[in-house]
């Protein structure tokens, strides 16, 4: 085992998350707690029942994490917890442990933005795999689409700079206002993806938002139009609630998968702007929205007509988890950085 090991702790909404690294940047473990089942039946996150679970999943979260990867928590050698973006209750939970953790055991500490860990997660490798994951390059382009962002980034030589975000809605934010409206339940996205499977997407079309010639995300305009066209087959259809039904009308589905082709459509239109204005070898992605189908069948197609060598994070760290806060902190460490526990402070909002 290669040193150091690392302790990744992740709590910045509804996922407890606990991982551990060896110095080669291999997960030994990485286990996630979902909060699904509390936030159900209100249709989304609620935040202070997000940090009331993070405290009440911790030990059980922690041990295991622990246990799988066969270590102690003497034997942590560098620890790292997210500092934000995120619901600041929940962010303090993780946060305060990881504080604690490393100011007790002398350890180095680490407070981590939420979306480094998103940014640098494609070069991670599923846990288990004995081969070391290479070192991300010194260039890259990042692409980090989820509920709270769609974003694009420049990396050079471990320095982040902002290319693009959202104007308005994520991405991810708007597969889940949608499935919502229709009825399913928290998180929707996922669902949406899976319905929209079994459309014809060119059954009706949503266009794709261009929002002059910026690098910027908008998908505000996507949300309002398939809002609409619900209501609209609402008036013939009858009210439609998914969540109280199994069969789902075929309009229905071709709705969504016109909406799933128009978000995807942005996100490779943005790509190509990109890549036109300030040409680059190498793109990761990640974020949950990464898990999109349509959007992991298109990327490889778009990656090999512009010569672009496609890093797709895998399915395992696409959502939230502590792996990535983990693997973002070996980097830093490695280049002879860390933080000051007492200084660290949890943010709901701070830019990368
Ligand atoms: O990265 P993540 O776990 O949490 C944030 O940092 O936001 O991303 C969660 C988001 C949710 O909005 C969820 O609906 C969306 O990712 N998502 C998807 C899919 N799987 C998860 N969106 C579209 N298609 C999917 N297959
Ligand atoms: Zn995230």
């Amino acid at each position: 085992m290669i040193h150091p090991l690392v302790l990744g702790i992740e709590t910045s909404c509804d996922d407890t998350a606990c991982a551990v690294l060896d110095g080669a940047g291999r997960v030994l473990s990485s286990v996630v707690s979902s909060q699904l089942a509390a936030h159900r039946p209100y249709g989304g996150v609620v935040p202070e029942i997000a940090s009331r679970e993070h405290l009440a999943n911790w030990t059980a979260v922690s041990e295991e994490a622990l246990a799988r990867a066969g270590v102690r928590l003497r034997d942590i050698e560098v620890v790292a917890a997210t500092r934000g973006p995120g619901l600041v209750g929940a962010l303090l939970v993780g946060l305060s442990i990881g504080k604690a953790i490393a100011f007790a055991g002398e350890r180095p500490f680490h407070a981590i933005h939420h979306l480094e860990g998103h940014l640098y997660s494609p070069f991670l490798r599923a846990p288990g795999d004995p081969e070391a994951p290479a070192l991300p390059p010194d260039r890259f382009a990042g692409l980090v689409l989820s509920g709270g962002h769609s974003s694009l980034f420049a990396v050079t030589d471990g320095a982040v700079s902002t290319l693009a975000e959202t104007r308005d809605d994520a991405i991810g934010e708007v597969f889940d206002k949608v499935g919502k409206r229709l009825g399913l339940p928290y998180p929707q996205g996922p669902r949406v993806d899976e319905l929209a499977e079994q459309g014809t997407p060119s059954a009706r079309r949503f266009p794709v938002s261009r929002f002059g010639d910026t690098l910027d995300f908008s998908y505000s305009g996507l949300k309002s139009q398939a809002l609409q066209e619900i209501e609209r087959l609402e008036r013939t259809l009858g009210p439609i609630d998914l969540g109280a039904t199994e069969e789902v009308p075929q309009p229905v589905l071709d709705l969504l998968a016109a909406f799933r082709e128009s978000a995807v459509g942005q996100v490779l239109e943005r790509l190509d702007r990109l890549h036109e204005r300030r040409p680059f070898d190498l793109l990761a992605v990640s974020g949950g929205a990464a898990a999109n189908r349509l959007l992991r069948g298109r990327l490889p197609a778009w990656a090999e007509a512009h010569g672009v060598d496609l890093r797709l994070v895998p399915l395992v760290y696409s959502g939230d988890n502590a792996a990535m806060i983990a693997n973002a902190a070996l980097l830093r460490h490695r280049r002879g950085l860390q933080d000051d526990p007492f200084a660290a402070e949890a943010e709901s909002r701070i830019p990368l």
